[in-house]
């Protein structure tokens, strides 16, 4: 049993006032998948870091499968590290920088072979295997890093934006890879990105972190569709959720003038931030009951999908609309609001409103 818990962890680097990591509390559970997501800055390597015992917290602890870990030494904590900076060897070539960890744990020479074929397979580093890491490029010295990692059979599995280096195409294959392999392997990961869409793909759970705090912690589609504040909203999915301030009244939500229906179980009356999905927008000609006018600014073909950049009042939100769809700029159209996809902020504090 590798479950991580992490009891109230602050960490304040010496000479800073401010909190890199802010009261942080999480249980990772055993074979979980766990994302750190936020913006640059949040905090979220200091996290990583100190699970790795490469920093050690101001307060709070660290416990790996029951075992008090906080002031426990790297190499007594079994885990597996890829950094940010996919730090490797350069005096040894790829084939041994990948059979590291491998060696030190004295594993039979055989083994080690096929575990590295595996990897550089995995990893498409087959044809660099005799190289040294001087000789590749980023990326190439970043998958390196990855292979290293695991093919090693640790307890932990910490990632620090792995595939930062990666091209788009690569980047999105080994992301599913990466998936199926943790999922089989079974180690508790602990995966650090700035990417929303890779930690919705990869999480069992995502962490959204802000300021060296938790904004909300919860499965993908969780954070997705409920988030717990604006922040959340508007940092995940793409694009982000949009924002319309609104009044609540007894016969609905007043948007621009016009009256659109409330989710159920709105609270009272008053200011209300409204926060609606780009696919949860409904686009029709003409106007109705429950319609809100909008004027089309922007016409994006996607592929899969077209974008609309859309005035509604003072504000402007983002329509997705079928490729086929015949919409142009300029054209005035009526946006329906489905009260289930509506979701209802404090204007004040960004947090949402619990409805019964
Ligand atoms: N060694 C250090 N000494 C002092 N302050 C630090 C140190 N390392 C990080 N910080 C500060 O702590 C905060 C969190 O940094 P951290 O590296 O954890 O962010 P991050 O979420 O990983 O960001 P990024 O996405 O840019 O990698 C930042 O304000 C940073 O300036
Ligand atoms: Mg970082």
């Amino acid at each position: 049993m590798a479950d991580i818990v992490i009891d109230n962890l602050v960490k304040v680097y010496p000479g800073s006032t401010e909190r890199a990591n802010d009261s942080i509390s999480m249980h990772i559970a055993d074979g979980e998948f766990m994302v750190l997501l936020g913006p640059s800055g949040c905090g979220k390597t200091t996290l990583l870091r100190q699970i790795a015992g490469l920093e050690l917290p101001t307060s709070g602890g660290i416990a790996v499968g029951g075992r008090d870990i906080t002031y426990l030494p790297v190499h007594q904590r079994n885990l597996s590290m890829v950094f940010q900076s996919y730090a490797v060897f350069p005096h040894r070539r790829v084939r041994h920088n990948i059979a590291f960890g491998l060696k030190m744990r004295k594993l039979p020479q055989a083994e080690i072979d096929q575990k590295v074929a595996w990897a550089a397979d995995l990893l498409q580093l087959g044809p660099y295997l005799d190289r040294f890491p001087a000789q590749l490029s980023g990326g190439q010295r970043q998958r390196v890093a990855v292979a290293r990692a695991i093919v090693v059979d640790a307890d932990v599995l910490l990632m620090d934006e792995p595939l930062s280096n990666l091209d788009a195409l690569l980047r999105l294959s080994f992301r599913s890879e990466l998936k199926r392999i943790v999922g089989q392997l079974g180690t508790t990961t602990v995966y650090v990105t700035h990417d929303q869409s890779e930690a919705l793909s990869l999480g069992d759970s995502v962490a959204v972190m802000r300021a060296g705090k938790i904004s909300q912690l919860g499965g993908p589609l969780e954070i997705y569709n409920h988030p717990a504040d604006t922040f959340v909203g508007g940092f995940i999915g793409s694009p982000p959720m949009n924002f319309l301030d609104g009044t609540l009244t007894p016969g609905g939500i007043s948007i621009a003038g016009h009256l659109v229906d409330a989710p159920p179980g709105a609270p009272g009356q008053g200011a209300v931030r409204i926060g609606i999905r780009a696919e949860s927008l409904v686009v029709h000609p003409d106007p109705a009951a429950g319609r809100v006018p909008a004027e089309v600014l922007v016409v994006e073909p996607l592929g899969a999908a077209t974008l609309l950049t859309a005035q509604v009042g003072q504000s402007q939100v983002k329509v997705q609309v079928p490729a086929e769809s015949t919409v142009t700029a300029g054209q005035a159209i009526h946006l329906e609001l489905p009260p289930r996809a509506v979701r209802l902020f404090d204007p004040e504090t960004g947090l949402t409103w619990t409805l019964s």
